[in-house]
């Protein structure tokens, strides 16, 4: 079958791979009918989240049709059609019974202390094999998959497979409640969802922070108000905005490729900017950039800087942006000095997930028109590439498979 294969930092590839096969009385195979690339899977690829290995098929979201299903599950056949959860989880364990399955104790092969399984990610995540293929096979895949009612289809569904969940997950971290001013840092999808989500969850105004306009133009279609940080100090306009109190809560949808402002008011002092070098250099010793390709954000604690800036006093950070273990750099103090509470994490999919099936299936939230991108999995190298250089209008992109 085809996939898309990490090879190395700024080498990936569509492979001619072996068809998966059942391992564990625990899987399922799945025929992919729709996978995505996530923002995510950049931070590979540019050399920002370290310790994959070569081989690895990548991606992390999808929707497809069960084929096989292993002796032990119970609640699927083949002919099912299914979601499936980025996060992996046994159903059972004491973190699974409460619903932190990003946590679960058994899914990840590396241990009970080696944190979230997840597909298609680094060596400690696993390496559990990706989505961006043909056929998948679904460790745990009682707990990993979701039915797809009928009336969902597979371009709505393909998103509640990571980002919306995620982005309800940090609304939620961030404790949104009824009247709330919220500021999302970063206008990609799971931005642009971080917004629909606060909204959902009472926020009274949500405000958008980025640096590309065509991601703000398309916040500002969902009622966000938004903040060019290459032409204004986000931290002073967040102020400005909200009689110079803060925002209640941040969600930051960034994460360590973040780019420091080049121009207008914020741009970088030359301290500042060795600074950030200096990280860079820790976070992404092996980044390979080939030109404007695979470059790694410029500026990996910038998000965490403006977060604990913009809040009030006794304000709410929601971290759902994704940080390297290597990422070392947080504004501690200052955020100790405000009384602020941040929480943070990988998505508790099989948790948050099934609700949201239920409202996209009811029809009062209709997730599709936020995918800009179609593209075959055969282009998937070329969509990589052109997701990774922002281009104009790429904000999401949804991959379909020849069967399809
Ligand atoms: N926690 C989870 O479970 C989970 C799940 C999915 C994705 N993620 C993470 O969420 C983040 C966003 O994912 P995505 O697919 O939307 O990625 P993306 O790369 O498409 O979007 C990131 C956006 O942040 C903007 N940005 C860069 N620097 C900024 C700054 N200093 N301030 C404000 N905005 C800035 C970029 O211009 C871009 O629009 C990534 O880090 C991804 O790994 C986390
Ligand atoms: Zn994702
Ligand atoms: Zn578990």
């Amino acid at each position: 079958m085809k996939a898309v294969v990490w090879h190395g930092i700024g080498d990936i590839r569509l492979d001619e791979v072996d068809d998966p096969a059942i391992q564990d009385g625990h899987d399922a195979i799945v025929r992919i009918t729709r996978s995505a690339i996530c923002g995510t899977d950049l931070h590979f690829v540019r050399g920002t989240m370290a310790g994959m290995k070569e081989g690895t098929i990548l991606g992390h979201e999808a929707v497809g049709v069960v084929t096989e299903v292993g002796d032990h599950v119970r609640g699927f056949q083949p002919g099912d059609r299914v979601v499936i959860n980025s996060t992996m989880s046994c159903g059972a364990c004491s973190y699974c019974r409460d619903g932190h399955t990003a946590q679960c104790d058994v899914a990840n092969p590396n241990g009970p202390q080696a944190g979230t399984c997840f597909f298609g990610g680094p060596e400690t995540t696993g390496p559990v094999d990706g989505l961006q293929a043909e056929y998948a096979r679904i460790p745990w895949a009682q707990n990993t998959m979701s039915k797809l009612p009928a009336g969902v289809s597979d371009e709505q569904a393909i998103l509640l497979s990571d980002i919306f969940p995620t982005a309800w997950f940090g609304a939620q971290l961030a404790g949104v409640s009824r009247g709330d001013i919220v500021v999302v840092l970063g206008a990609g999808i799971v931005g642009q969802f971080a917004v629909a989500s606060a909204f959902l969850q009472g926020a009274g105004r949500v405000i958008v922070v980025d640096g590309l306009a065509d991601r703000l133009a398309a916040a500002r279609t969902l009622g966000a108000e938004i903040v060019n940080f290459t032409e204004e100090d986000p931290v002073q306009t967040v102020l400005a905005l909200t009689n110079e109190i803060g925002a209640d809560c941040v969600i930051d949808a960034v994460g360590v490729d973040a780019e420091r402002p080049k121009s207008g008011p914020a741009a970088v002092s030359s301290d500042e900017a060795a600074a950030f070098d200096a990280e860079v250099a820790e976070i992404a010793p092996d980044a390979d950039p080939q030109g404007d390709l695979w470059q790694p954000g410029d500026g990996p604690s910038q998000a965490s800087r403006w977060s604990v800036e913009m809040v009030r006093k006794y304000g709410r950070i929601g971290i759902i942006g994704v940080y390297s273990p290597a990422a070392e750099t947080y504004p501690i103090g200052q955020a100790m000095n405000k009384n602020l509470t941040v929480r943070m994490g990988n998505c508790d999919h099989h948790s948050v997930t099934p609700p949201l099936i239920e409202l996209v299936a009811s029809g009062a939230f209709d997730p599709t028109a936020l995918i800009t991108e179609h593209e075959p999995l055969v282009d998937a190298i070329d969509a990589y590439e052109a997701f990774d250089r922002r281009e104009p209008g790429w904000i999401k992109v949804a991959l379909t498979t020849d069967a399809t």
